[in-house]
């Protein structure tokens, strides 16, 4: 499912980032340039960060 319209950035590419060592929801925003453009894809992307955390 597609996150970020701006930036192509899918639930996927948020996990993968996790899994590749960001440790942080601000690393993640960093690693993938995600919500950098309108921003309104930040909650969603932030509530798939914290769901997949809590699923560990
Ligand atoms: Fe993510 Fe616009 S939808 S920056």
């Amino acid at each position: 499912m597609y996150v970020c319209l701006c930036k192509g950035i899918t639930d996927k590419h948020i996990r993968d980032s996790v899994d590749a060592g960001a440790g942080s929801f601000r690393e993640v925003r960093r690693a993938l340039d995600l919500a950098s453009q309108c921003g309104k894809c930040g909650v969603v992307a932030r509530e798939i960060y914290d769901s997949y955390l809590n699923s560990y």
